[in-house]
């Protein structure tokens, strides 16, 4: 995330629920089946949030994020809660990384997010994943190619299932996507709204393309991902990972130009990105990515008496001032316990110290990858230590 210049951004655990029901659609499954909503003490409705992007751009509405800089770049990393029945890779309290960019139209920034996203998954080793990218145009185009792909359905309503029935009036688009096989299989055909957007959008879409290929972030259009929540307009995308099952989804995001208007903003374009960090791990786990990151003390302080002892807590502090990560013996253990317990936590150096050692003002290292053993100077230690552990 800093590598892309996207600062931190903490928002609390709820929000009113008026500001989910707004953003993400009172007509999605989201804000219709999933909420965890509650009163206060004062009948306030609260939800717990589902998802960051609607917290986000309130703090940004609230605090005038955007008169500090010109686009807004921000990210997070977060628990999320929505009454989902608990599945393989779908549960009701999981924990998102993302990351939007507040305050610029071009599509290069939705390229870069993706390429962010894609830049995290390469970094920690996953292999098979894939880009999805699609336009759901905007408020110019939208309306007139809903029509088109009702008229379409309507051929075909009476064998849709229930809930795409359900759909077919406010939110049609989101009968592409689903599930159901019958409803794949009748929506085969379907017209797409990719190939009826306006011009605006077909250029952006164009250029996010080109985008994509300048930063060698390789994609597929898929005119089916149309996302459920209800603010995108423009880039939808989604990466997904075959070693997933039916929740495919390791993340999703897109462009949403009108949300901080609809909030109470200004207007203000803006794009961004949620990816399931539970996913991840079944993704990683199956593909066999260690998904453990130990902490190992890179330096175990042993004492052989007490004056050793004494030695060892004052230098732990000094060590740990200079950045070394260090451990010694909190529980009065013999050396040779201490020994045992330096080698169990993979420390790369070990130090032993007693009074002897003290009197001569000089203590031994020892490597503990080769056995290696090295004197130095107690004064010099501090530094011997930072040149030995940075190479
Ligand atoms: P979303 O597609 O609802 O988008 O969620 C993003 C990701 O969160 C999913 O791709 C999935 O990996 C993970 N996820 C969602 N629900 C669950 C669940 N019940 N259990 C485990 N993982 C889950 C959003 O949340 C948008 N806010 C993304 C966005 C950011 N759009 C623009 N900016």
């Amino acid at each position: 995330m800093h590598a892309f210049n996207y600062k931190e951004i903490r928002t609390p655990v709820f929000e009113e629920t008026a500001l989910f029901a707004r953003s993400i659609g009172e007509l999605t499954d989201i804000v219709g089946k999933e909420m965890y909503t509650f009163q206060d003490r004062s009948e306030t409705s609260l939800t717990l949030k589902p998802e960051m992007t609607a917290s986000v751009i309130r703090a940004y509405i609230q605090h005038n994020l955007g008169e500090l800089q010109p686009l807004t770049k921000v990210y997070y990393l977060s628990p999320m809660f929505r009454q989902e029945r608990p599945q393989a890779g779908r549960l009701r309290q999981f924990h998102q990384f993302g990351a939007e960019a507040i305050g610029g139209n071009s599509a290069i920034i939705d390229a870069e997010n993706i390429a962010l996203a894609v830049a995290i998954y390469k970094r920690v080793g996953v292999k098979d994943y894939s880009v999805k990218i699609n336009s759901v145009g905007c408020e110019k185009c939208r309306p007139a190619y809903k029509e088109k792909l009702k008229s379409y359905l309507n051929n075909v309503f009476e064998k849709l299932s229930s809930e795409s029935r359900n759909r077919f009036e406010q939110n049609p688009l989101r009968i592409l996507d689903s599930k159901d096989e019958t409803d794949k299989a009748l929506t085969k055909d379907a017209p797409l709204i990719k190939d009826n957007l306006c011009q605006e959008c077909t250029s952006h879409f164009n250029e996010l393309q080109s985008a994509l290929t300048r930063l060698h972030v390789g994609y597929s259009v898929d005119g089916t991902i149309v996302r459920g929540l209800d603010y995108y307009t423009k880039t939808a995308f989604e990466i997904v990972s075959g070693d997933l099952g039916s929740q495919d989804a390791l993340a999703g995001g897109g462009r949403y130009d009108l949300l901080t208007e609809q909030l109470g903003g200004k207007q203000t374009p803006a794009v961004g990105f949620a990816a399931g960090i539970e996913r991840l791990l079944i993704v990683m786990e199956k593909q066999g990515i260690d998904t453990h990151d130990p902490v190992h003390p890179q330096v175990f302080l042993a004492s052989a008496d007490e004056h050793g002892k004494q030695w060892a807590i004052q230098k732990s502090l000094e060590l740990r001032q200079a950045g070394i990560a260090c451990e010694i013996d909190l529980l009065g253990r013999s050396l040779k316990a201490q020994m045992r317990e330096a080698d169990r936590q993979h420390a790369t150096v070990v130090i032993v110290v007693g009074e002897q050692e003290l009197k001569q003002e000089q203590v031994t290292l020892k490597q503990m990858s080769s056995g290696e053993q090295l004197t130095v100077k107690t004064v010099d230690l501090t530094s011997t230590l930072q040149k030995l552990l940075s190479s």
